[in-house]
């Protein structure tokens, strides 16, 4: 069976077929979510909450990226395998290239993904032209809990708004080959989806991106506390975990999933 690779996801995209990601943190898991038939699987750096226990992913380091992802990378057949870029591994271009480099060479990563709007627009270029495919994650960006004071929905006045078109329309335009928007209404996700050139996942971004994401965890309800209300637990009627992975993603196919109660 081949492997997805980007220009796949260039084509769903123009087909009009979502896109469905999940992300997977070791080998077990990363099998069953790729037998689930997801496109992506992201080692995100949510380890950090629902592996490692933490308050927010911002104690997550490179090596904890890195351990996670060769895990995952045992376990993926089909998917591709997307890694997060933590927080304070690409806080300029070189250090950008030499820690998405290890998320390649020793993960076994084909993508890396960071959070960061028009001010990361070196290090997405520097990426970019050493051959390091790039997903822009916008929106609600978890790295920025403690300068946010919490997790909230992002761009809901014009100004922020405006903000995120202009990160959307540069990031793609230094190279990002895909973006990621978390918790932004539904519809300034659509507007941004129209505007770009290239494949927009959503998380909490309503059922007009080109596919959806949710982290493991709450998919299965065996997230700690409250789970996000954009999330949905796909085990009830479902028997195991493999059939709720298949559920999910045939939810996301068939644009059940998200539903307007997901959205902001
Ligand atoms: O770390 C993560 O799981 C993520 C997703 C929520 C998109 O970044
Ligand atoms: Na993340």
């Amino acid at each position: 069976q081949k492997r997805v690779t980007v220009t796949d996801l260039r084509r769903a995209r123009r087909e009009g077929r979502k896109i469905a990601c999940l992300t997977a943190y070791d080998a077990g898991f990363a099998r069953l979510v790729d037998d689930a038939g997801v496109d992506v699987i992201l080692v995100g750096d949510s380890l950090g909450m629902v592996v490692q226990g933490r308050e927010s992913t911002v104690s997550v380091t490179m090596d904890d990226m890195v351990y996670h992802t060769r895990m995952a990378a045992v376990g993926r057949r089909h998917a591709l395998l997307m890694a997060d870029m933590p927080f304070m591994s690409f806080t300029d271009p070189a250090s950008a290239l030499r820690n998405a480099a290890r998320l390649m060479q020793e993960g076994g990563a084909e993508m890396v993904k960071l959070e960061g709007g028009a001010d990361q627009v070196a290090v997405v270029e520097q990426l970019s032209g050493h051959g390091v495919p790039v997903c822009a994650h916008l929106g609600l960006r978890p790295q920025f809990v403690h300068k946010l004071g919490g997790y909230r929905v992002q761009g809901r006045d014009a100004a922020t708004a405006e903000a995120l078109r202009r990160d959307a329309r540069t990031l793609a335009a230094a190279g990002a080959e895909l973006l990621l928007l978390e918790c932004v209404p539904a519809s300034l996700a659509a507007e941004i989806t129209e505007m770009v050139d290239i494949p927009v996942i959503g998380i909490g971004a309503g059922s007009a991106c080109d596919g959806q994401i949710l982290v493991l965890h709450d998919v299965l309800g065996i997230t700690p506390g409250t789970p996000p209300r954009f999330s949905r637990n796909f085990m009830p009627g479902h028997e195991g975990v493999g059939d709720a992975l298949r559920a999910y993603v045939e939810a996301v196919r068939e644009g059940r999933f998200p539903a307007p109660e997901h959205g902001f």
